[in-house]
Parts: C-alpha cells; structure tokens; sequence
C-alpha cells in the first residue's frame, strides 16, 4: 500500500513531465481523492519540478456564474463562446474534456502553465495572466456545468 500522500504527488509528476496525450496518465482519480490534497502535498517533495500554481482548497464556494463571465474575459478569445472553440483554439464543451480524461487538475494546471499543442493543431496555449486558483475554481465550476448540460459527465 502507497501511503496516502504518495499517489498524489506521483500523479502530479506524471502529469507534469507527460502532459495528456494519453487518457491514463491525465492524472485520472485526482478529483476522487479531491484536487486540494494533490495540491497540499506539491511543497513537500523539493526535487519536485515547481508548478506554480494554486488549487483552493475544497470547501472554497465555486460560482459558476462568476465562472462565465471571468471564462469570456479571459479564455472565450481562443475557446470561443460558450467554450464551443474558435479559429484561435478548441471547444472546452468537448468528449475529450469530459472529467475523467482532463481532470480538474489539468484545467489549473493549463491556466498556470500553458499547454503543449498535443490534441489539435491551434498551436500551444500560453499561461493565462491574471487568472487566480479561485478565478480558475469558479471557470472550471461554469465549464463542468456546461458539459454535463451537453451530456459530457
Ligand atoms: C491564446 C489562446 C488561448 C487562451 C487565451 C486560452 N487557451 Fe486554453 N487552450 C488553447 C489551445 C490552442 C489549446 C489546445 C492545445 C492542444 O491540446 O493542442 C488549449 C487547451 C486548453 C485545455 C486543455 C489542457 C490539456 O491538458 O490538454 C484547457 C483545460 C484550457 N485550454 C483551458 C483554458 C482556460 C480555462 C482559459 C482561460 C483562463 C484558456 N484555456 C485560455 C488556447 C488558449
């Protein structure tokens, strides 16, 4: 048996040093265990790569609304309105999106970090500026919403 604080920080490294492209190494089962204890557990390993970025923690209160209008400031240029995509990047509103293959974890991690072009052929995306864990918390809030309005669970 790993111990409990193991796995998350394994999963962290997987998804750091693999990205996506494969579905099982998309850090699968964060959300189970819940995304704030795979945060907590990123300053305890210091060979670790540094990600910087910042998952709130569980009872924070996500509003999906705030999360639509801070997604159309900020993500709807290249993800289109809606999150359905645009010539600039992908829909959000997408199977491949769906929780268990892009975790809530690889949307904290995309916003902090960028994306490698991996799934498409939009280019990379760069680190969104200006965007905070919660402002993430309540983005991905309004995006899981849409996707399950969709019938992407
Ligand atoms: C400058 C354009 C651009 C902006 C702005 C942008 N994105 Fe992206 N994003 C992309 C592109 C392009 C991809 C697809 C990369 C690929 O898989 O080829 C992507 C991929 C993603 C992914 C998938 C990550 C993964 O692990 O595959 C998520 C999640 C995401 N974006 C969320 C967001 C959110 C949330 C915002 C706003 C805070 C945002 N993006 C703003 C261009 C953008």
């Amino acid at each position: 048996m790993m111990k409990r604080t193991s796995l998350p920080i394994a999963m962290i490294c997987l998804a750091l040093l693999s990205g996506c492209s494969e579905p099982t190494n998309d850090a699968t089962g964060a959300q189970d265990r819940g995304a704030s204890d795979a945060a907590s557990a990123v300053p305890e390993r210091t060979d670790a790569p540094r990600a910087e970025f910042r998952i709130p923690p569980e009872d924070f209160e996500v509003i999906p609304a705030r999360g639509a209008d801070l997604f159309a400031a900020h993500c709807a240029s290249c993800h289109g309105t809606g999150a359905l995509g645009s010539d600039q990047g992908p829909p959000l509103i997408h199977r491949i999106y769906e929780p268990s293959h892009h975790s809530d974890l690889a949307f904290y991690r995309a916003v902090a970090l960028g994306v490698h072009q991996h799934h498409w052929e939009f280019g990379a995306m760069p680190p969104v500026a200006g965007v905070s864990g919660e402002d993430a918390a309540h983005i991905i809030a309004w995006i899981r919403r849409e996707q399950r309005a969709a019938g992407i669970e």
